[in-house]
Parts: structure tokens; sequence; C-alpha cells
């Protein structure tokens, strides 16, 4: 398979650059810049890309390469730092800008080399760096510059190595998309025939030679990721793998069902499937409690409790599954014990030993990618654009403490609001949107009575990232349907409150 590697070198956007490249439609993975010459060769890529980073070459501490990997012959790109690590490898000179460069740039083209074939000869670039080449090493020309930026690219195609001070990853580099096209294609000569489907076989392939005859464990959340995951393993390995999905009574309405009607018995996967119904064991660790992180790690550590009481119950587990999209995969040797990260789906997870090894089949997938996966791998659409839920799931939607009574009136709201949601054609156009249950009782009157009830508030925000956060701007119309619906359908609430909060200085979740 066409493989580009992205050599990370510690700047922010390594991932999005791989994703830019599987967006030409070729493979692409992320790699740590210490890896070997010899691990290179062996996967033998088309390409390589040195990311951006945060150091100067001239920190004694900051990450370098072996010269050797420039004459691999193989060609490589190098953004930002990567740029000024291949200048200062091969000879040039690196050294502090005069003035710092950051945000849009407009960079000059002065050669209209393969990078920039069909690029304007003035376009607008992200810049963000304090160093810069101040000379290109010989060999290369000089291939677009800025006022502040002598050499803003540079080439030596003889060599095929290119380098650019901008991000051509980030969107608001208005040709990048171009540019990273010209070096997989038209540099490193790649076909461009991967598609997801691609990966979908591959990875299933992939899985099984690694698994063998080896047991699987998944734990299954019906969220989007560990669906996916679980669904890769069952095509790579049927029968052994089992998934445990926990109900801990903290679901959306129907949530429960719904995920036992696609992974149980009666669904469309071949896999042993086991429903924990553990709704009245959480109600009763989570008694009294109040304190939002508490509660974070009661519900983690009663998952993994129930979890690792199921993977007994099942004898020998060789291999544990897990959702992670994109960090790194956990190595850990025969026999050793691996150690659970803090669990993407559930808050607050303890450590915990038991199985060999971790497997992570979607690590290197943004969230789109992984739902474009799912869709591949006939999961339902329903599935798999399924909004975000934190693992502790309604246990953090809900002020103060956790009833089962309250669990079903956010149970109901959160219902009526999505449906509302979807009916108005919202659904897919939202960051995240929930009803949350406040722990506010207010007075009100219906029906010429009083009432002394709950009050509903409603969250929705518009967030790329869900690092940052505005409150979305909701019809009013959609809003007045379901504060109606609400108050009328849901028994004990009298009030619909709207979250205008961004983040910050809130936080997307209310706990
Ligand atoms: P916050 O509330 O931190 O939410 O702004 C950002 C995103 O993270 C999700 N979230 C969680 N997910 N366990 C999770 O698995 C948690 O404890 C948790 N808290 C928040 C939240 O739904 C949003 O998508």
């Amino acid at each position: 398979m066409e493989t580009v590697i992205v050599l990370d070198f510690g700047g922010q956007y390594n991932q999005l650059i791989a994703r830019r490249v599987r967006e030409c439609n070729v493979y692409c993975e992320v790699k740590p810049y210490t890896m070997s010459i010899a691990e290179l060769r062996a996967i033998n890529p088309k390409g390589i890309i040195f990311t951006g980073g945060p150091n100067s070459v001239y920190d004694e501490a900051s990450p370098h390469c072996d010269k050797e990997i420039f004459e691999l012959g193989i060609p490589i790109l190098g953004i930002c730092y990567g740029s000024q690590l291949m200048a200062y490898t091969l000879g040039g000179r690196v050294e502090t800008a005069p003035v710092s460069e950051y945000g849009h740039t407009e960079v000059t083209v002065d050669k209209h080399d393969t990078i920039f074939e069909n690029v304007a000869d003035k376009t607008v670039c992200w810049m963000s760096h304090t160093d810069y080449i101040s000379q290109a090493p010989e060999g290369f020309e000089v291939t677009a510059h800025t006022p502040v930026c002598p050499v803003a690219a540079m080439a030596n195609p003889e060599k095929k190595l290119y380098a650019i001070q901008f991000h051509p990853e980030v969107m608001h580099t208005k040709e990048g998309a171009k540019m990273l096209g010209n070096f997989v294609h038209k540099v490193c000569g790649c076909g461009g025939d991967w598609r997801m489907d691609s990966f979908v076989e591959t990875t299933i392939r992939e899985l099984r030679e690694k698994i063998g005859d080896g047991r699987v464990l998944c734990a299954l959340s019906g969220g989007v990721d560990s669906s996916v995951a679980a669904v890769l393993l069952s095509k790579a390995v049927g029968k052994q793998l089992t998934c445990v999905f926990v109900d801990h009574g903290l679901l959306r309405k129907n949530e429960g069902d719904e995920v036992e009607a696609v992974f149980g018995p009666n669904g469309p996967y071949e896999l042993n499937f086991i429903r924990v119904n553990a709704q009245q064991r959480y109600y009763d660790k989570l008694k009294g409690v109040t304190e939002p992180e508490e509660k974070r790690k009661i519900i983690g550590a009663e998952f993994i409790r129930i979890f690792e009481e199921e993977a007994k119950k099942i004898g020998t587990v060789d291999f544990l599954v897990q959702g992670t999209i994109y960090p790194d995969v956990i190595e850990s040797g025969l026999g050793q014990s691996a150690v659970i990260k803090s669990h993407h789906n559930v808050g607050g997870l303890p450590d915990v030993v038991d199985f060999k090894e971790i497997i992570e089949p979607l690590r290197m997938l943004f969230k789109d990618e992984v739902r474009k996966a799912g869709l591949e791998l006939g999961i339902p659409e329903k599935l798999v654009f399924r909004q975000p839920f934190p693992g502790p799931g309604l246990g953090i939607r809900i002020i103060g403490e956790v009833t089962e009574e309250k669990v079903h009136i956010v149970q109901e709201a959160d219902y009526i609001y999505r449906e509302e949601i979807a009916k108005a054609g919202l659904d897919k156009g939202l960051g995240q949107y929930f009803a949350a249950l406040t722990n506010m009782r207010s007075v009100g009157v219906m029906g010429d009575f009083r009432t002394y009830d709950y009050a509903i508030a409603l969250r929705a925000v518009e967030t790329s990232d869900f690092m940052t956060a505005e409150a979305a701007e909701l019809p009013w119309e959609v809003i007045k349907k379901v504060t109606n619906r609400i108050v009328n359908e849901v028994k004990g609430v009298n009030r619909v409150l709207y979250d205008c909060t961004g983040k910050p200085p809130g936080t997307v979740e209310f706990e």
C-alpha cells in the first residue's frame, strides 16, 4: 500500500497533516521522529513529511533527525520547524526572525515548482514561527518568500527535498490542500487510490493476523467510536470477540435497547454480546453524592469493576479493545500488564491490569473519519451520527444527587429536545446539544394549580474541537416548541431555560 509517513517533531497539527494527506486518498500515518532509519526503510514510504514543533533547531534538547534520512531517495516535505530542521541539517542557516509572523500572511511564490503548481503568484498562508531559514542550503532554490521571511519555501527537486515555513494543513492556508496534493501525487508519485474502505479492509486483515486465535474483549458504550471498533473486530475475529455493554442506568432514553438491537443476538454481527444491567447498582452507589468529580470517579470505578467481573467469567482474555481515536497505541509486551488509559468514554477510570495488550484500531482517525468507517462497515446511520455522550452519561447532566426519578425526567426531556432538533433539520450542524436537569425547583402554575417543580436547561453549542464553544443561536420557534412539549409531557418539570454561556467561561457539560 502506498504510504506517506508524517514524522512528528512535536507540532500541534500533526494529525491534521496526516488527515489532509488521507483526504488526497493516500494512506498516511503519524510516527515519532525517533523512528529509526531501518524502521522507516521497512515501511518503505512513498514520502515523508516533517511536522512543525515548538523548538528551535539550536536547542540541544530539541528533536533532530539523522542526516541519512535525506539520502534515502524518499521525497521529504518539511513544514515549519521541519523546514528549519531540513535547512539546518543540510548546512543552511536558521535564525531568530526579526519579527515573528503569526497568522494570515501573504506569500509570494518565486518559482512555480511542483509544490506550487497551479498555485497563485501571491497566496495567503498561515504562519506561526519565531525562527526562520535565512539561507537555504547548497543545492536548494528559494521558491517563495514573504516581506519578513526570505525563505518561505525552498526546494531541491533533484533530491526531492522540499520545505515550507507556513502550515499547508490548516484551513487558513488557502491553497494548502493543493500544495499537499502536489507533494503526494506529483513529487511522491502516489496514485491516490486509497479509500476509507481500504482502511476498513486492511485493518480487518491486520487485526486477524495480530489476534490469531486469541480472545478479545471490548467495552462497548454504544457511542460511535467503540461501536466502530467493535464491528471492525467482529468482522476480523467473529466469536473470539466479546463485547461487554454496561447499562449504568445513566444512558439516554431507549439507548440501552438500541445498542442491544444492533450488537445483541438479533443484530447483524457475529460476536458475543453481554449486556450488564447495572442500573440499580449505580443508583445505590450514587445515593447522596452531589460532588461532580466524585460522581465521575464512582461511575468510572464501578464500570471497571463490572468489566473485570465479566472478563473473569470469560476466562483468559488476550486483547482489550478500546475505541480511542488517535492517541498512541499502548505497547505492552506479552505477559506484561497493560494500563488502561483514562478511558475516553468513561471519566476517572482507575488503572487496571489483566490484559496482555490493548488494541486501538481507530487510533489514527479523526471523528468524521471514524464515522465514514462506520458507514463503510454498514453500521446504522442513527448510531454513526450519534451525539457525543460523556462516559458518566446523565450522571453529570443531573446537577446534585442522581436518583432514578431524576434520570427519568432528564431522559424524557432530552428525548423531546433531540427529536425537535432533528425535525428542524439542525441535528447534523450542531456541535453538541442536550438537556440537563438543574437542581432548581421553582413555583409555577398549571391548570389552576400551584406547582413546585424542576427546571430543565437546554444546551446547544457550536464547536469544532470541544476546547472552546459558543452557545448556538437556535431558532426561537424550536426553543418554544421544545419548551411547550417538555412542560406538557414531562412530569416534574414546570420551567425550561436555555443556556447562553460559551466555553470558556462555561464548559460544554454542566458538571
Ligand atoms: P466539557 O464539559 O469538558 O466537555 O467542556 C467537552 C467534551 O467532553 C465531553 N465530556 C466527557 N466525556 N467523560 C467523557 O467521556 C467525561 O467525564 C466528560 N466530561 C465531558 C463532553 O460531552 C464534551 O463533548
